[in-house]
């Protein structure tokens, strides 16, 4: 996962850099690079690899000045590499730029450069923004308004840090969307700039977080702050603790709401490195999957825990519909007493956050037991159930502190659709124009969610308003179901409100029951196949005087007249969509319990990891 830090200030800004970027080691990363204004111009230094090989590196060849930025990477486009390592330069060398993020346009973005006579060094996205940034220097812009420019045409969520050598007094900093968070800290009489606070909190706590399209002119005395319309916004910075977790919480009240707004980020990692979106192709080496075994493949046993657990339910739609294999989602704590028709031609697909929990493993060893392949979908790296499966995909998120799961869910749901999409190339069911579509989708996920999230106080006006129910019923159909079911649970955990999920189907024989007006109906109705049926769903609950808050797409007309609320979502791919229409659940979650003053992140008698059946 990339990271990013920068200095201005008296001291040398070298080890600085490197240390920062150590901090943020912890992310994953596969390659690293700095660069630094000396004497005799910028110097870049880059390396695959760990930090220590960087390290080496720059005692080989050492490189000192006032004003440096570094970044670990994780590949998004291009392999990993020197070339393709951070910082990359623009054409004549005097623009110099990290980024985190994905530049969605970048495509279209490259080939307007290189009509215009730009030479690209990379494969990666990140290089346009050196070449455009430069493009606008040489039209009598200054830096500031150069960068402002440039960053103005990017599409997606980034963070982009950028030096040159025509103005060495400054660095310039930009946060573009929700993912890809910029701190700025001030030091005495030196700056730093960072994607995360631990890289910067040896050297000062007071710190700024820019706002998604803010931009920073950072020099050593100070920091100012402007919208990328330019327009001026004050710097308040903020005194943050020394205890590192809970620094890591940052602006944050809770971790679960800290959590919820990392997944554009998260989701952002989740595709790095995975995804060649010019030649339509996912890899996931891990998994360990040849194409023998892809053909070989009779059934997938997806096993799994709570949230994990729905993470399951779309992932048996998105490998039934993208990769034609047949799909059984199973409880890890049935699976292994239900005596499951496993053969040594299926796989057993286990997914959890941390890979210790006991009813996890133990569906996994009954899948070896009777011979199956046995994947996993981990987030904790080198935990047990990742050490005992034979390929895994990682979730790339980082640590999930709060009980309630949150971006090990949208994460696993984004693997799930690569792991898909994978074996429908592999196995020949999967046409190729079709793969190309569903590979070119990924790259909004990260964006839809942001999206979503920006949605923040509507939902709160929405949890008010819940916030002292008593029970609550929450339907979808097809790939909503999952949401349904997730977004009951999430409620259910932290808020300690009763609350189901239920196939909206199946109300009438049953549920309907429970529906007058104290018992509101959360219906997830995003424009999809399903849509029409949601929407008579929500007729017949209105008929019953239930308050109806739906999810729904933006632009949808027909459900603002019947809906009591609208928790709105953009416009998202349906096989995608349950990664965006789960965002408004897990905030309405997080507020409602928030409002009510209760402890969200260890709600009681749950645990994050439960290791005992
Ligand atoms: C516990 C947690 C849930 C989690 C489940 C499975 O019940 O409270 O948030 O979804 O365990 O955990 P895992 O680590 O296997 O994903």
């Amino acid at each position: 996962m990339c990271g990013i830090v920068g200095y201005i200030g008296p001291r040398n800004a070298t080890p600085i850099v490197l240390n920062g970027l150590k901090r943020l080691e912890y992310r994953g990363y596969d390659s690293a690079g700095l660069a630094v204004l000396t004497p005799q111009g910028v110097q870049v230094r880059r390396e695959v690899g760990k930090l220590h090989r960087l390290q080496a590196l720059v005692e080989s060849e050492p490189l000192a000045g006032n004003l440096g930025i570094g970044h670990t990477r994780w590949a998004t486009h291009g392999e990993p590499s020197r070339r393709n390592a951070h910082p990359h330069l623009s054409e004549t060398g005097k623009v110099v730029v990290v980024h985190n993020g994905i530049v969605e346009n970048f495509l279209a973005l490259r080939e307007e450069l290189a009509a215009e006579g730009a030479q690209f060094r990379s494969d990666t996205d990140s290089e346009v923004i050196a070449h455009l940034i430069e493009r606008f220097l040489s039209r009598e812009a200054d830096l500031v308004e150069a960068s402002r420019q440039a960053l103005q045409l990017l599409e997606g969520s980034n963070a982009v840090v950028v030096i040159s050598t025509l103005e060495p007094d400054k660095i310039v900093a930009a946060r573009l969307g929700n993912a890809g968070g910029v701190v700025i800290g001030f030091g005495e009489g030196e700056m730093l700039v960072a994607s995360d606070l631990p890289a910067i909190l040896e050297h000062t706590r007071r710190v700024a977080f820019l706002e998604p399209r803010q931009m920073a002119v950072v020099q050593a005395h100070g920091a100012e702050v402007m919208t990328l319309e330019r327009r001026p916004v004050p710097v308040q910075p903020t005194v943050v603790p020394w205890d590192p977790v809970a620094a890591e919480k940052g602006a944050y009240r809770h971790f679960m709401q800290k959590e919820i707004h990392e997944q554009v980020r998260g989701l952002t990692d989740t595709i790095a490195g995975r995804v060649d979106f010019e030649g339509g192709k996912v890899f996931l080496d891990s998994l360990n999957l040849t194409p023998a075994l892809a053909r070989r493949v009779r059934k997938i046993f997806i096993t799994a825990c709570g949230t994990a657990y729905h993470a399951g339910l779309v992932g048996k739609v998105l490998l039934e519909r993208i990769a034609r294999v047949p799909v059984e989602v199973m409880v890890a704590s049935e699976f292994r007493y239900a005596d499951p028709l496993v053969s040594p031609d299926d796989v057993v697909l286990a997914i959890s956050q941390s890979g210790e929990t006991a009813d996890t493993l133990a569906a996994m060893e009954e899948g070896r037991r009777k011979g199956a392949t046995l994947w996993a979908i981990v987030n904790a790296i080198g935990s047990q159930a990742m050490r005992m499966a034979d390929g895994y995909i990682s979730m790339q998120v980082g640590p999930e502190i709060g009980v309630a799961s949150t971006k090990a869910y949208t994460a696993p749901l984004v693997d799930l659709y690569m792991l898909a999409v994978l074996l429908g190339d592999l196995r020949g069911t999967l046409p190729e124009a079709e793969r190309r579509r569903l590979v070119k989708d990924l790259r909004l996920t990260p964006d839809l969610v942001g999206q979503a999230l920006a949605r923040e106080e509507e939902v709160m006006a929405v949890a008010r308003a819940m916030k002292e129910v008593r029970s609550c019923l929450y339907i979808g159909r097809g790939i909503d179901m999952a949401t349904a079911y997730e977004g009951a649970l999430k409620l259910k955990e932290i808020s300690y409100i009763h609350a189901e999920g239920y196939p909206a189907g199946e109300m009438k024989h049953g549920p309907i029951a429970l529906l007058d007006e104290e018992t509101p109906v959360v219906a997830i109705a995003p424009q999809g196949p399903w849509y029409d049926k949601m929407v008579s769903q929500v007729e017949q609950a209105k008929a019953r005087h239930a308050r109806v808050i739906a999810v729904a797409t933006e632009g949808d007309e027909l459900i603002p007249p019947i809906a009591d609320a609208v928790l709105w979502v953009p416009p998202a791919p349906w096989l995608l969509s349950p990664v965006v229409t789960v965002v408004p659940l897990q905030m309405l979650a997080y507020h409602i319990a928030a409002m009510r003053g209760l402890d969200v992140d260890q709600p009681r008698n749950l645990a994050k990891s439960v290791t005992v059946e």
